[in-house]
C-alpha cells in the first residue's frame, strides 16, 4: 500500500479474468518500448519539456502568494468567478465539487468558511453569462480570467463584457481591483492587459499547457478562493509522483495504466469510460476526458506518419448510470475499456432504517449504510462487466480529499504523457483544437488570418437536398 492509501486493481483487465484481456506475456514483450517511454519522459522532464513534472516541488513562493491574497480579498466579494475554457476551466470545475460541499454555494457564508461563493463561466453561451449576472452582482465578484494564450475567444469574450460592465458601474481603480488574471509571463493579450489596467496577475509557468496546468495557480487560486488546502493537492501530488517514479511497471500505476490502456487501443478498445461511484468524483471524468483525448487523440505519429489513434473518453456516473449505459457496457460491443473510481470513505453517512422488515424486498436494504449500498452496487458492476467479458479496472481512493485528489490528477497526467510516448505521438500539442480556433478567427476577418479566410471559403458548398 503507497502513503496515498489508493488501489489500483487491474485484475478485471487482465486475461484469463475476461476473454481476450491483457496478457503478462503481452506486458513483457512491451517493455523495450516500455523502457524507452521511461526514458524519453525522463529527457524531457531533464530538458524542461515536461514542466508539469515539477509542479509539486517548485512553487513554494507561488502558493504562499496565491493564499495570501485569497485570504487578503476573500471577505470583498460574494462571488469568485473563474473566466475560462478547456484546461483553464474544468481542473478548477473538479476539484471543488470533490472538495467541498455539493451545495457550496446555497450554503451561508460562515458554513463556506467565508469564502466567496464559486462560479465558472466556460461557454460563450449568452444566456448562461446574462443570468449569472440575475444570480450575483457583478459588482460584488472576483472574476479570474484564466488563459494561457491570453487569446481563446470565448474567454476573451467574457473578459471583455466583465471589464466593460465594471468599468460602467465602479470608479477605474476600484474595477481594477475586481479582476485577477492568470496567464503566461510574457505571450499574449492578457498579459499585456493585465500590466496597463493594473490588474493582479498569476503566472503559468512557459512549459506546462492547458490540462496539464491544474497544479498551476489555474487550479490553485481558485481552490484557494474555496478554502481548498492547495499545499496538500501539491503534497499529494508529490507522493504519487514517487510512484510514478518506480521503474518497475507492477509499482507504477501512471506507467500501468497507460500500457493496459495503449494494449486495450490495440485489442480494439477505443473507448474508454470513466465512472465513477461518488458525487464527489463526477466532474474528475469531464477534467480526464479532455486531458485523454485532446492528448491522445492525433493524426500523425512523431514521424510524421498518418496514424489516427486515440481513445474516445466517455463519461459515466455510479449508480446512475447502471439505470441507463452499464445496460450498453455489458451487453453492447466489445470496444470500450471501463475505468471505474471508488471510494471507501465516504465523508458523511446515511444509515437506511431498518423498517418494512416485513417485506423481504425492501427489508433487506434496512440497517444498512448508503456507502454499503453504492459500494456493493460497484462490486456488482464490476462482477456484470466481468461476467460479460469486458475490460475494467477500479482505482480506489481511501477518501476523497486534496491529497488523494491532488495524487490522482497527478496519476493521470502522467499516464497520459506516458501513453503519448508509447503511441509515438506528441501528447503535448492539440492542432485539432487550433483548427476551430483559427477558423473561427478567420470568419471574423480577424487580420492575419487572410489565407485561412481564402482556405474556408473554397470548402464545398452545402446542398439544399440534404437540408430538410
Ligand atoms: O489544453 C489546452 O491547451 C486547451 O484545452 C486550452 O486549455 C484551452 O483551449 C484554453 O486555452 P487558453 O488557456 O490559452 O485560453
Amino acid at each position: 500500500m503507497n502513503n496515498l492509501g489508493m488501489k489500483f486493481d487491474f485484475n478485471n483487465m487482465m486475461s484469463p479474468y475476461v476473454a481476450d484481456g491483457v496478457t503478462e506475456e503481452e506486458i513483457s514483450g512491451l517493455l523495450p518500448e516500455i523502457e524507452k517511454a521511461f526514458k524519453a519522459m525522463a529527457e524531457k522532464r531533464a530538458g524542461g519539456k515536461m514542466d508539469w513534472r515539477d509542479l509539486p516541488y517548485n512553487q513554494d513562493n507561488v502558493v504562499d502568494d496565491i493564499i495570501n491574497y485569497a485570504e487578503s480579498v476573500k471577505n470583498d466579494f460574494e462571488a469568485f468567478v473563474v473566466l475560462g475554457i478547456g484546461g483553464s476551466a474544468l481542473g478548477p470545475l473538479a476539484v471543488q465539487q470533490a472538495i467541498n460541499h455539493p451545495y457550496y454555494n446555497e450554503l451561508p457564508r460562515e458554513k463556506r468558511g467565508g469564502y466567496p461563493k464559486f462560479y465558472v463561466a466556460d461557454n460563450v453561451d449568452p444566456e448562461k453569462l446574462a443570468c449569472l449576472f440575475e444570480a450575483v452582482d457583478p459588482t460584488k465578484c472576483l472574476f479570474n480570467c484564466v488563459s494561457k494564450s491570453g487569446s481563446t475567444s470565448e474567454t476573451m469574450s467574457q473578459f471583455m463584457i466583465i471589464k466593460e460592465l465594471l468599468s460602467e458601474k465602479l470608479p477605474k481603480d476600484e474595477a481594477a481591483k475586481h479582476i485577477v488574471c492568470t496567464t503566461d509571463k510574457e505571450k499574449g493579450n492578457l498579459i499585456k492587459i493585465a500590466k496597463e489596467e493594473g490588474y493582479k496577475t498569476f503566472i503559468i509557468p512557459s512549459g506546462v499547457g492547458g490540462r496539464f496546468s491544474e497544479l498551476t495557480p489555474v487550479g490553485l487560486l481558485p481552490a484557494a478562493m474555496c478554502g481548498i488546502d492547495i499545499k496538500k493537492m501539491l503534497q499529494g501530488a508529490a507522493e504519487m509522483d514517487k510512484l510514478c517514479s518506480e521503474s518497475d511497471i507492477y509499482k507504477n500505476p501512471a506507467a500501468m495504466y497507460a500500457v493496459l490502456s495503449y494494449v486495450a487501443m490495440k485489442k480494439g478498445k477505443n473507448i474508454a469510460v470513466m465512472m465513477p461511484y461518488a458525487d464527489s468524483l463526477k466532474l474528475i471524468s469531464d477534467w480526464f476526458a479532455q486531458l485523454w483525448a485532446e492528448s491522445l487523440g492525433k493524426r500523425y505519429d512523431n514521424d510524421g506518419k498518418e496514424i489516427f489513434v486515440g481513445q474516445t473518453p466517455v463519461k459515466a456516473l455510479g449508480v446512475t448510470d447502471q439505470h441507463s449505459q452499464v445496460q450498453l457496457y455489458t451487453e453492447g460491443p466489445f470496444d470500450k475499456m471501463i475505468v471505474i473510481l471508488g471510494v471507501e470513505k465516504f465523508k458523511r453517512e446515511m444509515d437506511i432504517p431498518a423498517i418494512y422488515g416485513d417485506i423481504p424486498s425492501l427489508g433487506f436494504l434496512g440497517g444498512v449504510s448508503q456507502s454499503k449500498l453504492i459500494q456493493t452496487e460497484q462490486m456488482a458492476t464490476e462482477y456484470a462487466l466481468l461476467k460479460s467479458g469486458k475490460m475494467n479496472l477500479t482505482i480506489t481512493l481511501p477518501e476523497v480529499n486534496e491529497f488523494t485528489i491532488g495524487g490522482l490528477l497527478y496519476m493521470f497526467e502522467v499516464a497520459t504523457g506516458f501513453a503519448g510516448e508509447l503511441l509515438n505521438i506528441n501528447a503535448f500539442d492539440q492542432p485539432g483544437v487550433e483548427e476551430g480556433k483559427n477558423a473561427t478567427y478567420a470568419m471574423f476577418g480577424r487580420p492575419g488570418y487572410e489565407e485561412k479566410k481564402k482556405e474556408l471559403d473554397l470548402r464545398p458548398e452545402k446542398n439544399e437536398k440534404f437540408i430538410i
